[in-house]
């Protein structure tokens, strides 16, 4: 008999008809992900779950007698309470490396959105409300040879480094939990301390993933010892900045500006102050937004899946249950 698999949001024909040839598969055909409620509900009997973003604890798991996988479709993987699942000997994977080039590319659009103001130019002149050559009133923040901070150097913060360094002539610094004296050397980039890279940058991107000592990394405290001309851009996850805190620094000057892909709540509610900010560029959670790279994560957690149920260890585990 065939294990059974339940993807919970529509991925391609392609992945479908992949885990299809080892698997019982059951779908979820709309681009919304099923809620967990649901899932409890109509798809309890499944070996294996294929989501991103649903909550694995023990509420779940005590709801799903036959679960032994769950495959993300993205490389954050703070939806897994990984003691809960250890607990029920269920492991997960992730996608890591399928999305660096994009998440990378929209860092420095968003970093090139805030310092040039696209996004508030862009509605101005399709108002019809440019009325004089070159005015004052829409320069904005040069990027070259400016100095970027990255706050969790891994795989994707490589990649902004090179496009920062080598497009843009950037003086590049970076902190990480550990220190990474072989990507300095190859990359040029410098170690800081995360205080001393926040007060130095001219632009801060946050990387780090979601974990407890990542949650609200950036807080009032971090804001207060910025420049004020400090632009600050979040394609991690909503949590690792106090939005609260983000929304205030905004809105006294303690920085210059936001980039935002992330937000704490998503999707975020419409009233959110951050909505209402013409320095902050908000965008819906798209960092992999590519169809490339959504069907490469897609079918990375299909083989990942297949090859767990088939008793392997698949490629992309997770550090914590190897
Ligand atoms: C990821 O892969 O973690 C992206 O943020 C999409 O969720």
């Amino acid at each position: 008999m065939k294990p059974k698999v339940y993807i919970a949001r529509r991925v391609s024909k392609e992945v479908q008809e992949y885990i299809s040839k080892f698997c019982d598969l059951e779908m979820n055909e709309s681009d919304e992900i099923l809620s967990r409620e649901k899932i409890v509900e109509k798809y309890n009997h499944i070996d294996g779950l294929i989501t991103i973003g649903t909550k694995i604890d023990e509420e779940f798991l005590n709801s799903m007698p036959n679960l032994k996988v769950v495959s993300n479709i993205s490389v954050g993987y703070d939806n897994f309470v990984i003691k809960d699942m250890k607990k029920r000997k269920i492991i997960g994977t992730n996608t890591p490396d399928t999305l660096n080039d994009t998440v990378a590319d929209l860092a420095l659009g968003l970093i090139l959105s805030v310092a040039r103001r696209i996004p508030e130019l862009d509605k101005i002149t399709k108002a019809g409300m440019w009325t004089k050559v070159y005015p004052e009133e829409y320069v904005g923040t040069e990027v070259h040879h400016k100095t970027l901070g990255i706050i969790g150097m891994g795989r994707i913060g490589e990649v902004v480094a090179k496009r920062a360094k080598l497009g843009f002539d950037m003086d590049v610094l970076y902190y990480n939990r550990h220190r990474k004296e072989e990507t300095e050397k190859r990359l040029g980039v410098k170690y800081y301390s995360k205080d001393e890279l926040i007060k130095k940058s001219d632009f801060i991107v946050v990387l780090t993933p979601l974990t407890k000592e990542t949650y609200h990394f950036i807080d009032e405290r971090e804001f207060n010892l910025m420049k004020k001309s400090a632009i600050i851009i979040n394609v991690s996850r909503g949590q690792t900045i106090n939005e609260l805190a983000l929304i205030d620094a905004i809105k006294t000057g303690k920085i210059a500006g936001a980039g935002v892909d992330v937000f704490e709540k998503e999707p975020t509610d419409k009233n959110n102050p951050l909505l209402r900010m013409e320095n902050v560029v908000t965008l819906p959670h798209i960092g992999s937004g590519t169809w490339n790279t959504r069907n490469h994560m897609s079918m990375v957690a299909a083989e990942d899946m297949v090859s767990a149920l088939q008793g392997n260890i698949p490629k992309n585990l997770v550090e914590e249950f190897k």
